[in-house]
C-alpha cells in the first residue's frame, strides 16, 4: 500500500516497467526494492563478485527510517543499531557544551546508525526475496539510449529496458557517460580517520577514560576544536564501538573506503586535547584514512532522452557532516520507483524528468547542511559554545528529517508531469542564493553548448 491509499498493484499500463539499475549500494538497492513493490521488472547489476561486509559507521535519519519501516525491516535492523539517549558534546579541552537529549523516534520514525556492511546485507537479502534479478560480477562499461529504450553493456552483453538508473557511487562511470560530464573533485583539505571495533577485548571497557561509552548501553560523545572534530559512539548496547576524527590532509591520499591510517598520526591530532579522546582512539586495533573531496552540484542528473538517471552518490555526494548522504540516496530510489508507477512504461522518460525536478532542490539543501554543520563546529568559539549550546547542537529539522519521500512523490508527480508536458523540460535550478551558483551556471552553459 502506498501512503495515500492507492493500491500498488494497479498500473496505468498492462505491462510492467522494465528497469536496469547499475550499483547495489544503498541507492541502487532502495530503487530495486521499491520498484519490486511497485510491480516493476528489475535487473540489478553490480561489479562486486560477492557481498562483503565493508565500511564502518553509517547513519540514516528518520526520513530514511520511515522507508525501512514501511519495508518491514525494523525488527532486523534495529538490534544492530545505536540506541541513543543523549549526545554529549564537549569542547576540545573537555568542557561539556551540552548533553543534548535524543528521542528514539523523531517525526514518527527511528534513526538507524549502524555498521554499513551489516545494514547493507539486510537490504541486499530483502531485494533478492522480492524477486530482483540480481547479477553480480557484472561490470557495466557502456550506457545507451534511443527513442524507445535504454540499456547497458555488462561483461560484453547488451541489455535493454525502459529506463536505466546509474547508482554506481562517487566515482560513477554513468555520470561521465550519460552526462558527458567529467568529474572534477576538489581536495577539501581534510580527511577523516575512521574505525569500528568490538568493545570486548579492546580495553575500552576497562579504562575509566573510555568505559562510559560501553558500560551502560550505547552512548554518543563528540569533541569540537579548531578545524577538527571527533565523534564516537557505541552500538548494539555497548557491544561495538566506532569513532571518526577529521584531520588536515596534506598528503594526497586516495579516495577510498579502505586506505589504512596510522594510529600514531591519529593520536598526534589529540595530543593537547581532553585525555578521553586519546583513550578512546587508542583502543581501535586499526583505522581507515578516508579522503574528503568536494564536488559541485551537477547541472543535470538525467540523459538527453531522459531514459537514464544517476542517483545517490553518483549524482550528489555528501559531506559526512550532513549525516544525510545515505538517506538522500534512499529517497532518490523510492522517488524513481513511485514516478515510474505513475508514468507507466509509455511515459517513462517523463518520470525521469519529474524525478530530477522533484528531488534537485531538496537534495541541494540537504547537501549544504554538510558545509554549515562543519563550519559551525570547526569555527566555534569554546566560551561562546558553552554559553550558547544551541549554536553548536545537532540540527534536527523537520523539513529534512520529517520528509516522507514516497508520499511526496505520489503527491508531487501529477502536477510536475503536467508542468513538464505543458512547458517542456528545463535544466533544474539551484535554490536561490546558492554558494555554488556561479560555478554551476558555468557548468550549465558548457553542458548546453555540448548539447547543441
Ligand atoms: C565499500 C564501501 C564502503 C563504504 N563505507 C561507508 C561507511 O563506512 N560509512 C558511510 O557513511 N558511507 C560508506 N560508504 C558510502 C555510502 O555507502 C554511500 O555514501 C551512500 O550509501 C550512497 O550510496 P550509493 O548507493 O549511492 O553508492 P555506493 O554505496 O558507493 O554504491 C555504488 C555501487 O556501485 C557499484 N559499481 C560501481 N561501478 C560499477 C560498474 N561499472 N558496474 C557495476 N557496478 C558498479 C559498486 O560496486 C557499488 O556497490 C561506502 C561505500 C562503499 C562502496
Ligand atoms: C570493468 O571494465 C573496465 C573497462 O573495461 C576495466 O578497466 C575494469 O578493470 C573492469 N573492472 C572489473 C572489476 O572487472
Amino acid at each position: 500500500m502506498s501512503p495515500n491509499g492507492a493500491s500498488d498493484s494497479k498500473s496505468n499500463s498492462e505491462r510492467p516497467v522494465k528497469i536496469i539499475i547499475v550499483g547495489a549500494g544503498f541507492a541502487g538497492l532502495s530503487c530495486a526494492i521499491e520498484s519490486r513493490l511497485k510491480g516493476h521488472d528489475v535487473i540489478l547489476l553490480d561489479k562486486f563478485p560477492k557481498l562483503k561486509v565493508l565500511g564502518d559507521i553509517i547513519s540514516f535519519g528518520p526520513n530514511a527510517g520511515r522507508i525501512f519501516e514501511r519495508w518491514g525491516l525494523h525488527d532486523k535492523m534495529w538490534p544492530l543499531c545505536t540506541h541513543l539517549k543523549t549526545f554529549h558534546l564537549n569542547t576540545w579541552k573537555g568542557d561539556l557544551i551540552t548533553a543534548q537529549p535524543l528521542n528514539e523516534k523523531e517525526f514518527g520514525s527511528y534513526s538507524y546508525n549502524g555498521h554499513r556492511g551489516e545494514l547493507h546485507q539486510i537490504l541486499f537479502d530483502h531485494a533478492v526475496e522480492l524477486g530482483v534479478d540480481l547479477r553480480l560480477s557484472a561490470n557495466v562499461t557502456e550506457y545507451w539510449e534511443d527513442d524507445h529504450a535504454a540499456g547497458v553493456v555488462s561483461n560484453g552483453e547488451r541489455l535493454s529496458a525502459d529506463v536505466v538508473v546509474g547508482a554506481d557511487g562517487v566515482r560513477s562511470k554513468a555520470r561521465a557517460m550519460v552526462l558527458g560530464y567529467f568529474d572534477q573533485p576538489e581536495p577539501s583539505g581534510y580527511a577523516i580517520y575512521r574505525a569500528w571495533f568490538t568493545a570486548k577485548g579492546s580495553g575500552i571497557d576497562e579504562d575509566p577514560l573510555s568505559d562510559y561509552l560501553v558500560k551502560d548501553g550505547d552512548a554518543f560523545y563528540g569533541w569540537i576544536g579548531k578545524d577538527v572534530h571527533m565523534l564516537s559512539s557505541s552500538s548494539k548496547g555497548g557491544k561495538d564501538v566506532s569513532w571518526v576524527i577529521t584531520h588536515k590532509d596534506t598528503a594526497d591520499i586516495e579516495e577510498s573506503w579502505s586506505f589504512p591510517g596510522k594510529m600514531e598520526d591519529v593520536l598526534k591530532i589529540v595530543e593537547d586535547w581532553d585525555p578521553r579522546c586519546a583513550a578512546i582512539l587508542s583502543k581501535a586495533p586499526s583505522c581507515v584514512d578516508w579522503k574528503l573531496v568536494y564536488r559541485d552540484p551537477l547541472p543535470t542528473w538525467i540523459s538527453k532522452k531522459a531514459r537514464i538517471a544517476v542517483i545517490g552518490d553518483a549524482a550528489h555526494p555528501f559531506l559526512p557532516t550532513s549525516i544525510q548522504g545515505a538517506s538522500q540516496a534512499l529517497e532518490d530510489g523510492v522517488t524513481i520507483a513511485v514516478n515510474l508507477k505513475l508514468s507507466g512504461p509509455e511515459e517513462a522518460p517523463l518520470s525521469i524528468q519529474a524525478f530530477e525536478k522533484i528531488r534537485y532542490q531538496r537534495v541541494r539543501r540537504a547537501q549544504r547542511t554538510g558545509e554549515t554543520n562543519r563550519d559551525k563546529w570547526h569555527q566555534a568559539d569554546d566560551k561562546k559554545a558553552v554559553e550558547d549550546p544551541k549554536s553548536v547542537a545537532l540540527n534536527r529539522e523537520e523539513w529534512l528529517l520529517g520528509h516522507d519521500a514516497e508520499k511526496h512523490a505520489w503527491e508531487a508527480y501529477p502536477d510536475t508531469a503536467k508542468d513538464i508536458k505543458e512547458h517542456g523540460y528545463h535544466l533544474p535550478e539551484l535554490p536561490e542564493g546558492d554558494v555554488a551558483a556561479e560555478r554551476v551556471a558555468k557548468a550549465r552553459e558548457e553542458y548546453l553548448a555540448k548539447a547543441m
